[in-house]
C-alpha cells in the first residue's frame, strides 16, 4: 500500500499512511489490549484503517484460538471484536476503503474456518457494524461533514446471542469518566486526563435487545 495518494491530499489533509512495520511496532507497545477481544479501540484519523485492520487481525486470531471450536461462539465473539473497533476520517473514500478492508479481513477468516456453513446474516451484521462504527467526519470538531455531532454506538453482548445498543455522542465518550462508555485505546490522540473525565454520558438513543445476527434490523 502506497503511503501517499496525492500531493494535494497530503497538503490539504496531512494524508500520509503509516507503514506496516511502524503500525506493528506501535501496537506491540499495547500488545495485551490488541489481543483482548472486547477492548474498545478508536482511530480518530483512520485513513483506510492501517491500525484498525491490524488490531482486528489480532483480535480475530484470539477469537479463533479461544472460540474456534463452536461456530456460534466464533460468530458471537467475532461480532464483539468488530463492534469494539471505531474510526473516523474526514475523507469519504478513506472511510469506505477502511470499512471494506475490515470486512474482507473478517470474511476471509470466517470463510476459511466455516466454509459452506457460513451464514449470510453474520456477514450482514458485520457489514452493518462497520457502517455504524467507521464514520465520516471531523475528529477535531467532532462533527459530521454536515455539521451534526458524530454519534457512535456502544454495543454490549448481554446473554446468549443478545446485544444491547446505546448511542452516545463522540464528544461525551471522549470526556466520559472511566466507568462509563469510553475508549480503551485511542490511536494518535491525546484524551483528557482521568481527573478531567468526570462526566457520565447519557445515551442519545437506546435500542431494544436484539440478536447479534439481527442488529441491521434494529432501527
Ligand atoms: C497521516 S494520515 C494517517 C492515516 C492512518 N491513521 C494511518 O496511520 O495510516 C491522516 C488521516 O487523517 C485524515 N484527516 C485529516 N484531518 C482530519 C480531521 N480533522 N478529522 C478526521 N480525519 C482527518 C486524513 O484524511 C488522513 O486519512
Amino acid at each position: 500500500m502506497a503511503q501517499v495518494k496525492s500531493r494535494q491530499r497530503v497538503e490539504e489533509h496531512g494524508e500520509v499512511f503509516t507503514n506496516e512495520r511502524e503500525v506493528n511496532a506501535m501496537l506491540d507497545l499495547v500488545k495485551q489490549e490488541t489481543e483482548r477481544i472486547d477492548s474498545r479501540f478508536l482511530e480518530p484519523a483512520c485513513g483506510d484503517g492501517n491500525f484498525l485492520s491490524e488490531v482486528l487481525r489480532r483480535k480475530l486470531a484470539a477469537v479463533s484460538k479461544r472460540y474456534g471450536r463452536s461456530q456460534f461462539d466464533y460468530e458471537r465473539y467475532a461480532f464483539v471484536a468488530v463492534s469494539s473497533i471505531y474510526g473516523v476520517d474526514i475523507m469519504q473514500d478513506n472511510v469506505e476503503e477502511c470499512r471494506d478492508r475490515l470486512f474482507r479481513l473478517v470474511d476471509k477468516a470466517y470463510t476459511r474456518k466455516f466454509k459452506d456453513d457460513c451464514r449470510t446474516e453474520f456477514r450482514e451484521s458485520v457489514r452493518y457494524l462497520l457502517n455504524e462504527n467507521i464514520l465520516c467526519g471531523d475528529a477535531l470538531t467532532l462533527t459530521t461533514n454536515n455539521g451534526n455531532p458524530i454519534v457512535f454506538p456502544e454495543w454490549s453482548l448481554v446473554s446468549g446471542g443478545k446485544v444491547k445498543r446505546r448511542d452516545y455522542t463522540f464528544d461525551s465518550m471522549l470526556n466520559a469518566s472511566t466507568d462509563a462508555p469510553t475508549f480503551d485505546m485511542v490511536v494518535n490522540l491525546e484524551v483528557d486526563s482521568e481527573d478531567a473525565r468526570k462526566a457520565i454520558p447519557t445515551p442519545v438513543k437506546e435500542y431494544p435487545l436484539a440478536s447479534f445476527l439481527e442488529v441491521a434490523k434494529h432501527e
